[in-house]
């Protein structure tokens, strides 16, 4: 096993490790000459997208993270309406789903029970079916209409982390094809963000040689009973996505919430000490989160705040700021999670924990 782990302590650490090179296997088939994005497995065609009027997204853990970031990118790019459920739930409100949904199942494993249910009862209903999968030939695969693989490789910690990186990957790609069939995204457009994305194995590279500080910041923060995520938009649910590394390996109660809404009772939990990990990475959003960190603050809390590079203005709020490299708004949680992954990472290492095989949890959940 150890042979296995490429010379690092745990796989989640190698999986980490692994990101750039998933991310580039997931990106560069799929990306010809032109600039074109080619999805030879899916063969929605214009013609079947201009029927389409609703999306719906379903998966479960940490693949469902991934869905809201689809929701985002897919109505930005694409401006068609939708949702997203995590499995369990979907299955049992007696969804509105016809004809012309398209259905997107998100599943590393492809076998979870609750997903697979739910693309079943999707089917039935007359929707089109989308699987995201990192396992060829998996259950949820050989029953999807259409299939986009992540090549991430296999994924052996329980606690997803290279998965979920490539599925937001598949996410940015579907929409962005998707928008550019409809014609709701001008090719400019269409350009500069997949351009930017092809540039992502390179800066999570970068972001993955220094973890010195979250190392040390780890090394301080490991005997939290509570921890809170705070965001707006797409850093909200990157922020879930943190939380639930946190929580998954480290048995610490975690919860995140998105930003605005800490008022309406969280912040009554806030007290001397209480670590607040703040996501700041939205322009658009940052002054909004400034006065967030202030809240939490003045109420005791330590807050590590993550942020693009430059935008140093944080330091003066956030007790830590962390940053990622400069990139487009839309596109910063392939980004923004690394450095969550890597002090769940060394927070769980630091309490002693079988960090790659947490207890009471499993990789795939064949049961409903
Ligand atoms: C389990 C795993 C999670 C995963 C979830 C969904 O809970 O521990 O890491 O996100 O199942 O799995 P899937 O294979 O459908 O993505």
């Amino acid at each position: 096993e150890s042979a296995e782990k490429g010379g690092y302590q745990h796989f989640m650490i190698k999986e980490i490790h692994e990101q750039p090179k998933a991310l580039k296997e997931t990106l560069s088939p799929r990306i010809n000459k032109d600039n074109d994005i080619v999805l030879d497995d899916i063969k929605l065609t214009e013609e079947d997208l201009e029927k389409i009027n609703k999306v719906v997204i379903v998966a479960c853990g940490t693949a469902y993270h991934a869905g809201l970031v689809g929701r985002f990118a897919i109505e930005k790019f694409a401006k068609i309406p939708v949702e997203t459920d995590v499995a369990s739930e979907f299955r049992y409100r007696d969804p509105f789903v016809d004809d012309k949904t398209l259905f997107i199942a998100v599943s590393q494993s492809g076998e979870t029970a609750d997903t697979l249910a739910a693309l079943r009862e999707a089917k039935e209903k007359g929707a089109r079916v989308l699987a995201v999968t990192n396992v060829v030939g998996s259950r949820i695969s050989r029953e999807a209409d259409d299939v986009f693989y992540t090549w991430a490789g296999p994924e052996i910690a329980v606690a997803s982390t290279k998965a979920y990186t490539t599925q937001l990957v598949a996410m940015y790609l579907i929409a962005l094809s998707m928008g550019l069939k409809k014609g709701t995204m001008t090719r400019e457009k269409y350009d500069q963000i997949l351009n930017e994305l092809k540039t992502f194995p390179e800066k999570v590279e970068k972001l993955l040689q220094n973890q010195q500080l979250l190392q040390e910041l780890a090394d301080k923060q490991f005997n939290n009973q509570n921890v809170f995520y705070i965001g707006r938009g797409i850093d909200d649910h990157v922020g879930r996505e943190g939380s639930l590394k946190l929580k998954e390996i480290s048995y610490i109660h975690s919860e995140a919430i998105a930003a605005g809404e800490l008022k309406h009772g969280t912040i009554a939990l806030i007290e001397d000490g209480t670590l607040v990990v703040a996501l700041a990475t939205q322009d658009h959003l940052y002054d909004k989160m400034l006065s967030n960190i202030k809240e939490v603050k003045a109420r005791g809390a330590y807050v590590i705040a993550v942020a693009k590079e430059g935008n140093t203005e944080i330091e003066k709020s956030a007790d830590i700021a962390i940053y990622i490299p400069n990139t487009l708004d839309e596109l910063t949680p392939v980004l923004s999670v690394i450095p969550l992954q890597i002090l769940a990472y060394y927070i769980a290492v630091a309490r002693g924990c079988d960090v790659d095989k947490p207890k009471n949890l499993a990789k795939s959940v064949t049961v409903e």
